[in-house]
């Protein structure tokens, strides 16, 4: 059965007839899905659609962008992405356009995958958001063909039912559950290893306006082992939210108990093994460091507190949070000047520009801050990064970047490591390793004759 079949049946079914297409085990040929935004969301689910024998449009509103997908060259780093654009392009299950209506028309899904920005006051930007939505609805207007409207960007718990049920519902001049549905399917895929969690998630949260949507939603994802959680949109939007927000705060705890650690001589990483075994806490995502970075945790925490500010239950803790991962990175620069004394005019190799590995972005990357910090004292910093050079340099023109660790390390009176590349496990046993290395990650193995300092040992090494 072919899911537009099913979607068309189910949209136009009443009483039982309606209930059993819900409960059906939906097996789907093939769906015509249009994914709106190429960055990593999209691009992912765009990819992971496609691999899946549907047919996918990916639209995105810069030409030189799409220009690249059609030729089957990713915009950004992510392993794997490129071979698989590449392969999925060249079987013809895969394109790109700039045209969302024409794309639009002729789909059963249109996954909403836009960027939602901050706003100055910490507030979600959902510009990108509602364009989108008004010219999908457009696009519908004429259209007989029912279709379902799927936001996996992350938006701010109410989104759906209030910007886009009456967005879509203005720009199609249709009644959302009569033809067009909305659904809410977050997306919880990591930098790094995107692909393969889309491939692969570890849970699937479907939100819909009614259970013909949800159905439908549901037919897209025939083979999945994983759990499946149903709920309402708000709650979905929610789930999102309480994930990224429970991550960014056991990484701050993390950091709050290793600087007390650090003060009292402790390892947090022993301290880790020994909390970690208890099933209600974990070992995951309590690496202390410099805190976190990206494109998610920190837009997204300072995006909650905002609404709890606005819902008049303002979050003591998520703003906690934030600012202790404000001062995270500053921790380094402290250690360094405790090691050598000021820094004015000490050459530093600053290690890792990327806000974590296997990614070249730099969004809320950690060693930002650092590199600031440096400069304003006075030192000469020499950065590298296998991968986020270039995005470091777009941030930051007058950083002085090298090509190689070998370079970055030329004379250097320390270093200084935000990023755990591979490539610097080895630093401390390196010919070439300066005198004192400073570690914000604990990404550098034991050994070598450098004064090693991280944050997180307690000063055992
Ligand atoms: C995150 C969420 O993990 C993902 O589920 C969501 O969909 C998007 O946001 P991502 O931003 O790609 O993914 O990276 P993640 O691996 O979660 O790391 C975020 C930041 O936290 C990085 O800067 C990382 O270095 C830091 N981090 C992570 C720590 O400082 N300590 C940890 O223990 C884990």
């Amino acid at each position: 059965m072919n899911v537009r079949s099913v979607a068309e049946l189910a949209h136009s079914a009443h009483g039982p007839m309606r209930r059993a297409i819900s409960r059906h085990p939906l097996v789907i040929d093939m769906a015509e899905i249009v994914v709106v935004g190429g960055g990593y969301v999209g691009l992912c689910t765009a990819v992971a659609f496609a691999e899946q024998g549907h047919r996918v449009t990916v639209i995105d509103v810069i030409p030189e962008k799409v220009a690249r997908i059609k030729q089957g060259r990713a915009p950004f780093y992510e392993p794997g992405l490129e071979e698989s654009l590449q392969r999925l392009i060249s079987a013809r299950v895969l394109d790109a356009t700039t045209d969302l209506a024409a794309s639009v028309r002729k789909a059963d899904f249109t996954f909403l995958c836009v960027g939602t920005p901050q706003g100055p006051d910490g507030s979600q930007d959902l510009s990108y958001l509602r364009k989108a939505t008004e010219e999908v609805g457009k696009a519908l207007r004429n259209s007989q063909r029912s279709h379902v409207v799927v936001t996996k960007s992350t938006v701010v718990p109410g989104t759906a039912r209030d910007v886009v049920v009456p967005t879509l519902e203005h720009g199609s001049g249709k009644r959302v559950g009569a033809g067009i549905g909305v659904g809410s399917n977050p997306e919880f895929l990591k930098e790094g290893t995107a692909l393969q969690d889309a491939r692969h998630p570890d849970r699937i949260v479907v939100g819909a306006t009614d259970e013909t949507t949800r159905a439908a939603i549901w037919s897209l994802y025939p083979g999945a082992s994983c759990p499946r959680i149903d709920v309402d949109c708000t709650s979905a939007e929610m789930i999102k939210y309480a994930a990224n927000a429970f991550l960014a705060v056991k990484i701050s705890f993390a950091n709050e108990m290793a600087n007390i650690g650090d003060k009292l001589g402790v390892d947090w990483n022993h301290v880790v093994r020994g909390i970690g075994d208890d099933p209600r806490i974990g070992h995951l995502f309590l690496r202390a460091g410099i805190g976190f970075g990206g494109s998610c945790f920190p837009k997204d925490v300072a995006a909650l507190s905002h609404v709890g500010r606005e819902a008049r239950a303002p979050s003591k803790l998520l703003d906690a949070v934030l600012e202790i991962n404000e001062r995270q990175p500053l921790r380094v620069v402290e250690m360094l000047e405790a090691a050598l004394g000021p820094v004015q005019g000490k050459r530093i190799a600053l290690l890792g520009l990327a806000f974590k590995p296997d990614t070249d972005d730099v969004r809320e990357s950690r060693a930002r801050p650092v590199w600031q910090a440096l400069v304003a004292r006075g030192a000469e910093v020499a950065c590298y990064d296998p991968r986020a050079s270039r995005g470091f340099s777009a941030l930051e023109p007058r950083a002085d970047i090298r090509t190689t660790l070998a370079e970055s390390l030329e004379g250097a009176h320390a270093a200084v490591v935000c990023t755990e590349w591979p490539e610097f496990h080895g630093l401390a046993a390196r010919p070439d390793a300066p005198p004192v290395i400073i570690d914000g990650r604990r990404a550098v193995a034991p050994g070598g004759r450098s004064r090693y300092l991280a944050i997180g040992d307690g000063g055992a090494r």
